[in-house]
């Protein structure tokens, strides 16, 4: 896969990318509102679909849409978590849901960030999307005093893997699971 089209980036004080302009348009993240919950339906279930292959996430309950939009609603009301949402021309293309979760209490550190529901739409991949996603979490991480992010990825997929890799997260350990059968 080549490097994808050129951007510009526009960058904060904070750090945090405020834009980036890719050749279809500038992108911008903001904080979604329970009113993006259809649209959250869409990109997080799209993630969901992209992976047939993994023994976790290929196993989707018919009714996967109308469970996702009750979850996710109660998500966004939630104040320990937040959902990015990244536009490009009014539309959603991509999203990232950041969480400050409890860690063991007989660990450091104590509170960490977790990220989770990293989905780029496909005509946008490879644009600095994610990269940009990931930014604005950390900056909500830092803001909340937490000094570590964790996250689980799906071991079928290569583009995650080096996607993370890029973003600078190592790999801390593996899940592994047995099905139980009669
Ligand atoms: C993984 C995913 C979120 C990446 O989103 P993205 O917006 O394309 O990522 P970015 O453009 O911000 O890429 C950041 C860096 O990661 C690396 N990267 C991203 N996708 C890559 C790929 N397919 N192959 C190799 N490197 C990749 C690159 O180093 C990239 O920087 P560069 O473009 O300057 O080289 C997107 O491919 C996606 O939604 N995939 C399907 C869902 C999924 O697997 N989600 C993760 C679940 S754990």
């Amino acid at each position: 896969m080549g490097p994808g089209p050129r951007r510009s980036l526009g960058v904060r004080k904070s750090g945090v990318m405020r834009r980036i302009t890719t050749d279809e348009g500038p992108v911008t993240v903001r904080a979604a509102t329970p009113a993006d919950v259809d649209a959250l339906v869409v990109l997080r279930v799209a993630l969901l679909r992209e992976h047939p292959a993994s023994p976790i996430y290929g196993r989707l309950r018919r009714d996967v849409e109308e469970r996702a939009r009750a979850l996710f609603a109660q998500q966004l009301e939630a104040d320990d978590e937040a959902c990015l949402i990244a536009e490009r021309g009014g539309a959603p293309i991509g999203c990232l849901r950041v969480s400050d979760t409890r860690g063991s209490p007989l660990l450091l550190p104590a509170r960490y960030g977790y990220l989770a529901s990293a989905y780029v739409v496909p005509e946008a991949r490879r644009q600095g999307v994610l990269r940009m996603l990931v930014a604005h979490a950390l900056a909500w991480c830092r803001a909340r005093g937490l000094v570590e992010v964790r996250l689980h990825a799906d071991a079928t997929s290569d583009d995650a893997a080096r996607a993370w890799e890029a973003l600078g997260f190592t790999v801390a350990e593996h899940l592994r699971h047995r099905v139980l059968t009669e």
